[in-house]
């Protein structure tokens, strides 16, 4: 039934007389354009939109995300989408906001009591943000190359999941209210000063491995990709969110290609308990929530508790919800949800362009650094492995260790 409404129309979106064949296709139709495009093209398909007279009445425009290649390029294509269409008929699309689970974040923090109380620097230690992806560039290289890692997934998909974990309780759950939340989280992110991209950031790009006992090729051997590319196809960065709520307490954000597992999570590990009564004579896991993004989508409480028997042993449990064994299923596809929403007109679950530039504005600092200082290393990493050395010691120096997912 679905196919039976397909419709396929060649045109050259680039310019209003390219088209015609679309406008005479449609015709006056309130009608939703969705640019899964080259970002460099957004500005000039909503003005080729306007003047065939296809951007009329109550239409919408949907664009993928990354809107932009650098801060200056995500300005200008705001700009342009904004000579063409109003905000309120603007959707940009983060798939992440449309997973069942990160949804559910808000839920778990603001639907409950007994987190909240907890979601400061008083009881946690710090947060971890890993996305993991088995796969390597594959066919996207046209696209890759030019962007990597950072731009890819770190300035859109990663930052939302770290302000959503972050964000103050939003006034109402009206989209305007949760976005103000979520931009005041990356406000507050501590500006990346020069020396401390070094520091604080690792890049890191494939070379051959071996992967579910398969050897694949590093990413330099991909087809397509530019000879001695540097482009990132993993990165792991310390961030920390300056306000009350968080003062001294570290977000580590790690993504890349070709690691072990396709597995996404977010990490709450909270403080240990004083040195007194069970922590004297061992040292005993910090308590941990883990918040299972994908796949096999629920969290996980680890707490301690005492292992039945005459001596008093302390270990660690696991409680534990899948959300497919208890709601009887499985969730909704991302764009599913997006999609419908569009239609339906709300915004809730699409990017602010407020947030958008302010997500370029910190990712550009990295950006520019990486730019101007050739001596800060592009590390490599077999397929396969967690991603490079270097990445583990980032995290390391601080007295900690990277949670595999
Ligand atoms: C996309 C990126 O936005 O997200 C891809 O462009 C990445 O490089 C993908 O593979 C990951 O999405 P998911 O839903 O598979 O985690």
């Amino acid at each position: 039934r679905f196919k039976a409404r397909l419709d396929y129309c060649k045109a050259d979106v680039t310019n209003g007389a390219g088209m015609k064949p679309l406008a005479e296709h449609i015709g006056q139709a309130s009608t939703i354009f969705f640019l899964a495009l080259s970002p460099s093209l957004y500005g000039a398909v909503c003005k080729a939109l306007d003047e065939s007279g296809l951007a009329c009445g109550d239409c919408r425009i949907v664009l993928e995300k990354p809107l932009g290649h650098d801060l200056e390029s995500s300005r200008a294509i705001n700009a342009e989408v904004a000579a063409v269409f109003e905000e309120k008929r603007v959707f940009r699309i983060d798939h992440y906001l449309g997973k069942e689970t990160v949804q559910n974040l808000i839920a778990l923090r603001f639907a409950n009591t007994f987190f909240e109380p907890l979601w400061n620097n008083l009881a946690i230690d710090h947060v971890q943000i890993t996305v993991a992806e088995t796969e390597g560039v594959g066919d996207r290289w046209p696209y890759y190359d030019e962007y990597g890692a950072l731009r890819d997934m770190v300035q859109n998909h990663m930052l939302q999941v770290l302000a959503l974990t972050g964000m103050e309780p939003p006034v109402s759950l009206a989209s305007d209210a949760v976005a103000d939340a979520k931009v005041n989280v990356i406000r507050s992110l501590r500006p990346l000063g020069p020396g401390d991209v070094r520091t604080h950031v690792v890049r890191g790009q494939y070379a051959a491995g071996a992967l579910d006992g398969h050897q694949v090729t590093g990413y330099l051997q991909e087809e397509g990709v530019r000879e001695n590319s540097r482009t990132e196809t993993f990165v792991a960065l310390k961030t920390m969110v300056d306000n009350w709520r968080w003062a001294g307490v570290p977000f580590y954000l790690r993504t890349g290609k070709r690691l072990p597992r396709r597995a996404s999570a977010i990490f709450v590990q909270f403080k240990r308990v004083p040195e007194i009564l069970f922590n004297r004579r061992v040292t005993l896991p910090p308590d941990m929530l883990a918040i299972r993004i994908q796949p096999d989508e629920g969290f996980s409480l680890e707490v301690l508790a005492k292992r039945p028997g005459l001596d008093l042993a302390i270990q660690p449990v696991r409680m534990d919800l899948h959300y497919a064994a208890e709601f009887n299923g499985q969730s909704p596809d991302a764009y599913e949800r997006l999609l419908l929403d569009v239609m339906a007109g709300d915004h809730t679950l699409f990017l602010g362009s407020r947030f958008v530039q302010r997500s370029w504005e910190y990712v550009q600092s990295i950006l520019d650094r990486w730019q101007d200082d050739a001596s800060i290393p592009l590390e490599t990493y077999p397929a396969g492995s967690w991603g490079p050395k270097a990445a583990d010691e980032l995290i390391r120096a601080d007295g900690r260790e990277w949670i595999q997912p």
